[in-house]
């Protein structure tokens, strides 16, 4: 009975919830605190514990300069504006990413265009910068998706070649190296997110490194405040901004920065916890390597965490990766799936609902154009089997070991729940996505 699937009427395999409460601990909580009890709880230039912030960030990732910011899409715009993007021009990014490295490209006056994955891989394909560039092309987003670093070297490649910037969307990847370099810092600005969500958090807020002391100066243009614009815009031709940037209002709050630079500095402590966590998993799912194929490293690379991709191949055409997710699911495992297929997506398609938010042609001839259905078959092909496990950031051996249990579970039987979604199918029971 204990081995009859959940979504069959047997028992949950999953017992052990998950580990409670994230990463905040007693060193976020008293630097929030010393930060609201000193009454500096905004800060329109670079006061102290945004200054510490920025600093840390810096240091840690050898950048030359970080910069703040109220989230990551926040600072996708700033590094857009600093790489040149404005009406007119365009940006390439894959469509397997978070719909912010697509729409920021719009908040900066630019148009996405989009392009595909490398095959089986979650990162942008370096060829397509070679077949989607064009004369107004000024930059590429690589996204370095569930925490994977991208394989940089042939994308910058390519990049240098046909002149275009290159930002690293980082959001996923807090601490990851390629090759042995922090990612973030091998393209021309690293975007990082520190949302709730993710590896280390402020809470709301983002950060971005550079090392152009250039592409500094502009990043700040389009949201920080005149006091700091005014003091840290020293190039002539961008003093002009010092009093009145663009004003979208990006600065983070001195409560979240004060919480990131803790978070941080337990950044490779949590890391750590994940790796551990991903190995109990990775070396009890051996026996499983056929139905889920997890994501390879290059040499001396390191990968950052938002859970763990794998790919799963549905082995006899029996059970779909979605009935698959719902057999775990049942059991009390929630497995995620890909992002939404944003080039697909009515405000992506529909040029009369873009327009309500954004410019859709410009006068020099640049315009989006929406992609028809199968226009992207290598993310098509990755967006229908990914699977993304949940990993806990601190130290959690049991529930890791349920979560391999489960899945172990539901690919013990297959036959049952292929049965299963085959009777669902056959009786059009409503809503059945199997
Ligand atoms: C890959 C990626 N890029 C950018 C962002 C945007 O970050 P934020 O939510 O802080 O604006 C996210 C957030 O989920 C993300 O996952």
């Amino acid at each position: 009975m204990a081995d009859k699937l959940a979504i069959l009427g047997g028992p949950k395999a999953m017992t052990v919830p998950w580990p409670d409460n994230g990463t905040i601990g007693p060193d976020e909580i008293a630097a929030a605190t010393r930060t609201v009890a000193s009454g500096q709880i905004s800060d329109c230039g670079r006061g102290e514990t945004v200054a510490a912030m920025e600093d840390a960030f810096a240091a840690r990732f050898a950048a030359r300069h970080a910069l703040s910011f109220s989230s990551g899409t926040a600072s996708i715009h700033g590094a857009l504006f600093a790489a040149g993007v404005r009406p007119g021009t365009e940006v390439l990014t894959a469509n397997q990413t978070w719909a912010s490295a697509i729409t920021a490209i719009f908040h900066a006056g630019g148009t996405p265009v989009f392009c595909d994955v490398a095959r089986d891989s979650f990162h942008i394909d370096p060829a397509e910068l070679q077949r989607k560039c064009g004369p107004d092309t000024r930059a590429v987003i690589v996204t370095h998706l569930w925490g994977i670093p991208a394989d940089m070297d042939p994308i910058l490649k390519a990049a240098r070649l046909l002149n275009l910037k290159v930002i690293e969307d980082c959001s996923h990847a807090h601490g990851a190296e390629y090759k042995g370099t922090p990612v973030g810092t091998l393209g021309d600005i690293g975007c990082f997110s520190l949302q709730g969500s993710k590896a280390i958090v402020a809470g709301e807020g983002g950060i971005l490194v550079t090392n152009s002391r250039r592409l500094y100066q502009r990043a700040m243009i389009p949201g920080h405040h005149d006091m700091r614009l005014s003091v840290e815009l020293v190039s002539p031709d961008l003093k002009p901004f010092a009093e009145c940037g663009g004003y979208w209002k990006y600065r983070i709050s001195p409560v979240g920065a004060a919480i990131a630079t803790v978070q941080l500095g337990r950044m490779d402590e949590l890391n750590g916890n994940r790796q551990g966590n991903f190995d109990i998993l990775h070396r009890r799912l051996r026996k499983t390597a056929a139905l889920l194929t997890w994501p390879k490293l290059n040499r001396g690379s390191r990968r950052g965490w938002y859970g763990t991709p794998a790919l799963y191949e549905d082995l006899h055409g029996r059970v779909s990766r979605d009935l698959f997710a719902a057999a775990c699911a049942a059991e009390g495992l929630y497995v995620g799936r890909a992002y939404s297929n944003w080039y697909r997506t009515p405000v992506f398609q529909d040029l009369k609902l873009m327009s309500q938010l954004w410019t859709v042609e410009h006068p020099n001839g640049v315009k989006y154009t929406p992609l028809g259905e199968g226009a992207l078959p290598n993310d098509e092909s990755v967006r229908q089997r990914l699977l993304v496990f949940p990993i806990p950031p601190l130290a959690a051996p049991e529930f890791m070991t349920q979560v391999a249990g489960t899945v172990e579970k539901v690919a013990a039987n297959m036959a049952s729940l292929s049965r299963f979604g085959a009777e669902h199918k056959s009786k059009g029971v409503p809503g059945c996505a199997y």
